[in-house]
């Protein structure tokens, strides 16, 4: 697959490449993108997976919370994400309410593929029935367990998840669940870094890490927390790579090599 915008001839990752990085014990790196700028930055440093997270609802539109984000805005900014790369794999959110039953979650994904260049989308939850629909219709799914954004009204806070040991073997559970169900890569969020590691350890799956120790096979950060720009306080897991860099481009550079090297997340960015 080459890029449209600029006709060159690299080739987009896919998520076979991704799988063979954890097989071979490759750190894979990922960090949320929102718009064509950020994301050719990204590509140009490395960056191997784009993740055009439902967080564009607080960092790009400034609300409270991820809920308002419709399946609209997740195409518009995919697109641009998309446009912009060469390499990088992208990955969209399916935001709050666009999966309600298996039908409407394909319906969604589908509109996410064909308009906005998404490779794979993201549902929070176990959601195996409709992970399993969403694979069999050949969609590529990538679950997330642990803190869940788009359950903020159940939960009250954002806060680390998995911490007594009934919570933590319902998520490796879940997990296992979610690779049953064909899920291609998962994201854990705010979960103990030991909880990670392990669940890290039995899937075959790339686990991708936010909050969940070095253990995982891959890291993600908000662009925007990572490059201290983020409205408000940064969660205590992320890192301003700005702090020591000359540019953007050397607190991504700076970020893709410590997150390949293993010190990133260091003990004091983990739970
Ligand atoms: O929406 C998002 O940016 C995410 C990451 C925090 C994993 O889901």
């Amino acid at each position: 697959m080459s890029n449209a915008l600029y006709g060159t001839t690299v080739k987009t990752l896919t998520m076979q490449d991704i799988t063979a990085m954890k097989q071979r014990g490759e750190k894979i790196t990922c960090l949320t993108a929102y718009d064509a700028s950020f994301s050719a930055l990204c590509d140009a440093v490395g960056i191997e997976l784009l993740l055009v997270g439902d967080s564009l609802g607080m960092v790009i539109q400034g609300r409270s919370t991820t809920l308002p984000v419709t399946i609209d805005d997740m195409i518009y900014h995919t697109r641009c994400v998309s446009q912009a790369r060469q390499r990088a794999f992208i990955i969209a959110d399916l935001p709050f309410m666009s999966y309600p039953t298996p039908l409407i979650a394909a319906q969604n994904a589908a509109r996410l593929m064909q308009e906005s260049g998404a490779q794979m989308v993201k549902l929070e939850g176990a959601r195996t029935d409709t992970t399993r629909f969403l694979v069999e219709q050949g969609i590529p799914v990538c679950g997330h367990l642990g803190l869940l954004p788009q359950h903020i009204n159940h939960t009250g806070v954002y806060k680390v998840q998995g911490k007594t040991s009934a919570d933590a073997d319902k998520i490796l559970e879940n997990a296992h669940q979610l690779q049953q169900a064909g899920a291609s890569l998962l994201v854990l969020e705010c979960v103990p870094a030991a909880l990670a590691k392990l669940i890290s350890h039995e899937l075959t799956i790339p686990t991708i890490g936010i909050g969940a120790g070095v253990g995982c096979d891959g890291q993600v950060l908000v662009l925007y927390d990572m490059l201290g720009i983020s409205i408000g306080k940064s969660p205590r897991f992320s890192k301003n790579f700005m702090h020591d860099a000359h540019s953007i481009r050397d607190a991504l550079a700076a970020y893709q090599l410590a997150v390949k090297q293993s010190q990133f997340p260091t003990p004091e960015h983990s739970f």
